[in-house]
């Protein structure tokens, strides 16, 4: 059943022999450049048939993780114009066939199990005459479709590292003129192998490329979540940045006018702008929490206003003190007077105190005579301190905080967020990028930047911009 004679290869016509090799080099050529795994799969069974007349094929793959099965990936029968699997979009219900048997023998009766097992071509004259074999699932295709299955030639797909990580098989090989079915020659074997092992390679490739883009998008992910999750209140920027990033770049590779009108995306473009977009905080990765968490003007580890609320619970209790004692020995009228007092010294500390908790939020801007309140009300409260000693109400450091202009971060933080941008190229352009890739850190990098040279840090123009750039740019405005 084994077909091995070199001389049938001899007796074909060299110039056929010759044509058909320039059409396997053609065909690897173009199944190393195919970088859909689907129109990769597909293309293999199509190549296969063409090259060796065949009417019909079935591409097998071992997956993933399982090395007891080969499930069908393509099936093709051009006389019956049935195309499965791939970009076709049927789907393809045969139950996937088992390399070993449920007792753990190794499966030998289906033909495509043996040549896994084995590693072997297998060539069939007739399936229906065939002994060592079970065609069962064959002849039931054939029942089903009129068909007749004769020919069968089933090759092991075997890639460079030695794995079998599929079968190419091919059924009914047609005579070149009278396209009647007859068996597969040694030449169209040989040329199967060749092209089988060629496909193989092309495909462990791919899938190896993808892997290593899926794991280091994964990576870029992680240093995404790690930096989301150190703020619920800037979560989830890393992922939207680019989203958007992504629907300006595309709405200018649309646009028909305009100075832009003539740019436009490749794929590969795409790809490159996005990785950047999703990369164009990892500087944030070295930012502390609580700077980046800083919810109000006093936070820090903790939000300092709970402190001022506490002063200003001793500064109450002191007035009360001070009244009760005043109180000792004093005339009815007095001892009103000094109660009046002490309420309106009550109202007073809680509308401050009410005043400065509404200062801790932070807002757009602050007026000129708020912030001018909150250095009064600092010098209007005495406390002692638990070391005795007599203390404004607030620290300089809280005054600061407190008259924070527009937002939580003074100046000092703002520096410390805004330093993220250096981190970020810093890293970026440590990374030995791929040429595909290699213009991640100046996309990324620019994303502080502004068109009329005001951004940070290089303060660079729009004409020193890449357009990528610029849109990352005009996306982030001067958020961080
Ligand atoms: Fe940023």
């Amino acid at each position: 059943m084994e077909s091995t004679a070199t001389q049938d290869v001899m007796q074909e016509s060299t110039g056929d022999l010759i044509l058909r090799l320039a059409e396997l080099n053609d065909i690897g050529i173009a199944l190393s450049q195919e970088k859909n795994i689907d129109r990769l799969l597909e293309a293999i069974l199509i190549a296969a048939m063409r090259i060796t007349h065949a009417d019909g094929g079935t591409l097998y793959r071992r997956p993933a993780g399982s090395k007891d099965t080969l499930n069908f990936e393509i099936v093709r029968t051009d006389s019956l114009k049935l195309a499965l699997g791939g970009t076709t979009g049927a789907k393809i219900t045969f139950e996937p066939i088992q390399l070993r048997t449920p007792e753990g023998r190794e499966n030998t009766s289906m033909v495509a199990a043996y040549a896994v097992l084995k590693d072997r071509t297998v060539a069939v004259a007739d399936a229906y005459r065939e002994e060592g074999f079970d065609f069962s699932g064959t002849k039931a295709f054939d029942q089903r479709t009129g068909y007749r299955s004769q020919s069968f030639l089933t090759v092991p797909m075997k890639n460079h590292e030695g794995d079998i990580i599929g079968v190419l098989q091919l059924i009914n090989a047609k005579d070149r003129v009278t396209g009647r079915i007859g068996p597969f020659s040694a030449t169209d074997q040989r040329l199967a192998e060749s092209l089988a092992s060629q496909a193989a390679v092309a495909l462990t490739n791919r899938l190896l490329i993808q892997q290593l883009e899926n794991l280091f998008e994964s990576f870029v992910k992680l240093i995404n979540q790690a930096i989301d999750d150190k703020s619920a209140y800037t979560g989830g920027h890393c992922y939207r940045v680019p989203v958007l990033t992504m629907l300006l770049a595309e709405a200018v590779d649309q646009s028909q006018a305009g100075p832009l009108a003539g740019w436009h995306m490749t794929d590969k473009d795409r790809y490159e702008l996005r990785i950047a977009a999703l990369l164009h905080d990892c500087g944030k990765v070295t930012t502390p929490v609580h700077v980046v968490d800083k919810a109000t003007k006093l936070q820090t580890i903790h939000d300092r206003i709970e402190l001022v609320d506490a002063r200003f619970e001793i500064v109450k209790r002191d007035a009360e003190i001070r009244s009760l004692r005043a109180r000792a020995g004093v005339s009815e009228d007095e001892a009103v007077k000094i109660d009046e007092d002490f309420l309106q010294r009550v109202r007073d500390i809680e509308a401050d105190r009410r005043f400065l908790r509404a200062c801790n939020v932070g807002g757009e801007t602050m007026k000129t005579t708020d912030r001018e309140r909150v250095q009064a009300i600092s010098k209007k409260y005495r406390w002692k301190t638990a070391h005795g000693e007599e203390s404004d109400l607030l620290t300089a450091d809280e005054i600061e905080n407190l008259t924070i202009y527009s937002g939580t971060l003074t100046a000092a933080e703002r520096r410390v967020i805004n330093h993220h941008i250096e981190v970020t190229i810093k890293m970026l352009e440590a990374l030995p990028w791929p040429r595909h890739l290699q213009h991640v850190p100046e996309f990324a990098g620019g994303h502080h930047e502004r068109m009329d040279g005001k951004g940070y840090p290089r303060g660079l123009t729009r004409d020193q911009m890449s357009v990528q750039a610029r849109i990352m740019a005009s996306r982030i405005s001067s958020r961080p």
